[in-house]
């Protein structure tokens, strides 16, 4: 649906975004995911055409988004990551000024705002001024905007930031809503859970390039899929230190008074591994496994951990 090739932008001696290439299908949430400054933003703005690239192609559809222009741009619908309202209108009022610069027909735009408060969960305070809203109810006014023109695809820029757990927890239900009801979204976040929980595919991005792009099972290869196994109580230090003389496939990665951390390859259970604590006469207090995640992927590439 989306394709983006070669995408650049310098912004003076920087490279906001570098050469970046990605695809997003027809139906599926499509995430972007890297720190502050990655250039998910500049990307998104290139993609809307509100910032112009300095090479690089957009296609909507196979439609060259620069020569085909309207037609191709109203299938664009965007939540920008700065909430853009009219605090002294309502949520109809919002609504329906911005359906009315889509010619949208009267009727159909009366029964389009009906169901956008109704999946946004705004109805009740449809008729309240939007500058008497809460962060979060703010937040899904601002992606009921971007989805007023019934967009083919929507670009929504961190539509979570700022707002508390609550209303972070229904923001993410709606985001799978709308996919649900055939909305392709590119999504971008800085928070590895929302990647993980919402999106079928993502790139990592920092400092302007893509540094890797997959399914999440994909892109969780990269960390050579190890478990990390904490052993917590008491131990022999020399056996622990050992262990993995007896069970070849273990690693130590870090050992302490009471506490013992090893990895190993998600192909081998962890029946064998418990057998051989217990026979090496650990006694254990506790025992946390760790799967591979996409945050043990961004500190593989980048070095760093993903944070604000
Ligand atoms: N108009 C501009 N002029 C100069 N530099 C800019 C401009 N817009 C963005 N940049 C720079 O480009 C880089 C990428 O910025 P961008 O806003 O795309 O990042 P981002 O991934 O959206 O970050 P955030 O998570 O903070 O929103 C940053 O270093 C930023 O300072
Ligand atoms: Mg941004």
């Amino acid at each position: 649906m989306l394709k983006i090739t070669n995408l650049t932008k310098s912004y003076g001696q920087l490279l906001a975004v570098d050469h970046i290439a990605f695809e997003v299908n027809e139906g599926e949430i499509f995430g972007l995911l890297g720190p502050n400054g990655a250039g998910k933003t500049t990307t998104i703005n290139m993609i809307c055409s509100l910032v112009k690239p300095d090479a690089g192609n957009i296609e909507l559809d196979g439609l060259d988004m620069h020569q085909a222009g309207d037609t191709v741009r109203k299938h664009l619908g965007v939540v920008p990551q700065e909430v853009a309202l009219y605090e002294d209108l309502n949520a109809i009022e919002n609504l329906r000024f911005w359906g009315s610069l889509y010619q949208m027909k009267k009727q159909e735009l009366k029964s389009r705002i009906e169901q956008l408060l109704e999946v946004t969960g705004l109805t009740e305070r449809a008729k309240d001024r939007v500058k008497t809203y809460s962060g979060g109810m703010k937040r899904r006014l601002n992606m009921a905007v971007g989805l007023i023109h019934q967009p083919k695809l929507l670009l929504l820029d961190e539509p979570t930031v700022g707002i508390d757990p609550q209303a972070r927890h229904n923001m993410l239900d709606t985001v799978k809503d709308i996919a649900k009801e055939g909305t392709t979204i590119l999504y971008t976040t800085h928070y590895m859970d929302e990647a993980e929980m919402l999106c079928n595919r993502l790139a990592i991005m920092d400092h302007g390039r893509i540094l890797a792009i997959g399914s999440q099972d994909e892109i969780k290869q990269i960390v050579g899929e190890n478990r990390l196994l904490r052993v917590m109580g008491s131990f022999d230090k020399l056996i622990a230190e050992s262990l993995p003389n007896k069970l070849k496939e273990l690693a130590l990665i870090s050992i302490a008074e009471n506490e013992v951390v090893y990895s190993l390859p998600v192909e081998y259970g962890t029946g064998e591994f418990l057998e051989t604590l217990i026979k090496s006469g650990f006694e254990i207090d506790n025992l946390s496994i760790n799967e591979p995640s996409l945050d043990s992927v961004f500190i593989k590439l980048t070095g760093r951990e993903l944070r604000d």
